[in-house]
């Protein structure tokens, strides 16, 4: 579904991806764990084209997609969702869902002077698809609710909710976990385990070591933008490169 081989990144001659190469299967729960800094948001900015990586390769299923920007990325089918939620706090939750873009033909003003009715139509399925994904993230509640005044976890399931509008295959979640309450934190894992039950492909960024354990089915470790070490959620934990990496010492 996805392969990473050898992407380096540099800011400014600071290597914060460096030699990073790992596969993901289809329709599976990844794990991308690792210390702050160790490189897993710029990894995700690689793999979706918001940034040009300076060597390596990234294929989407057996395609080549280094030099793809964001837009042709996510037209292949992956979506993500951003470290820090991007919902647009004056408008509301469904506003939200419905504004991420989806070809609709009203965006053109030809379409939207001439041909009323099919724009009618694309606005009604545009409207029920978003209920319908506020109905799978139980948050039909908050339909008319301002963003701004949801909480930490609510605005991590309206991001969750943005990515999936885009009917995506592979799913990049950037920390869903952080600042979340734990009754949210388990929606948010039933969430992520019922996108898999539905064929897709998860890779998730996480602090959480409670959600990395219970739903993924695999996890890779990076430290100091390198690739550490993979397995199953139970192989890392007692793993004692992964506590080294974690305590901040130098790996070898
Ligand atoms: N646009 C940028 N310009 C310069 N340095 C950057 C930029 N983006 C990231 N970095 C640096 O690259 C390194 C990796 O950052 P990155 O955000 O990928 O880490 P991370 O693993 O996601 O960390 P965290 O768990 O704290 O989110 C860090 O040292 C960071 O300061
Ligand atoms: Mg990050």
């Amino acid at each position: 579904m996805l392969k990473v081989e050898n992407v380096v990144k540099e800011f400014d001659g600071f290597r914060a991806v460096d030699e990073l190469s790992f596969k993901i299967e289809k329709n599976t729960i990844t794990g991308l764990i690792g210390p702050n800094g160790a490189g897993k948001t710029t990894t995700f900015n690689i793999i979706a084209g918001a940034l040009n990586l300076d060597k390596g390769e990234v294929y989407l299923a057996d395609q080549k997609v280094n030099d793809y920007p964001a837009y042709q990325i996510a037209r292949l089918g992956l979506a993500r969702t951003f470290q820090i939620p991007r919902a647009l706090k004056k408008m509301t939750v469904i506003e939200n869902l419905m504004l991420v873009p989806n070809g609709q033909s009203g965006e053109n003003l030809f379409n939207s002077w001439f041909n009323r009715s099919r724009v009618k139509k694309e606005e009604a399925a545009n409207y029920q698809k978003a209920y319908q994904t506020l109905e799978f993230l139980e948050l039909t509640h908050l339909e008319d609710e301002l963003a701004a005044n949801l909480s930490g976890g609510q605005k991590k399931l309206l991001e969750m909710g943005r990515a999936l509008m885009a009917d995506p295959e592979l799913i990049l979640l950037d920390e869903p976990g952080a600042g979340v309450n734990p009754t949210l934190m388990n929606k948010i894992a039933e969430n992520i385990i019922k996108l898999k039950e539905r064929g897709k492909t998860i890779l998730l960024i996480e602090h959480n070591m409670d959600l990395i354990m219970n739903i993924c089915d695999k996890v890779i470790v990076m430290s100091d933008g390198r690739y550490l070490v993979e397995g199953t959620p139970a192989e890392i934990k007692s793993n004692p490169e992964v506590l080294k990496a974690y305590l901040g010492e130098k790996t070898a």
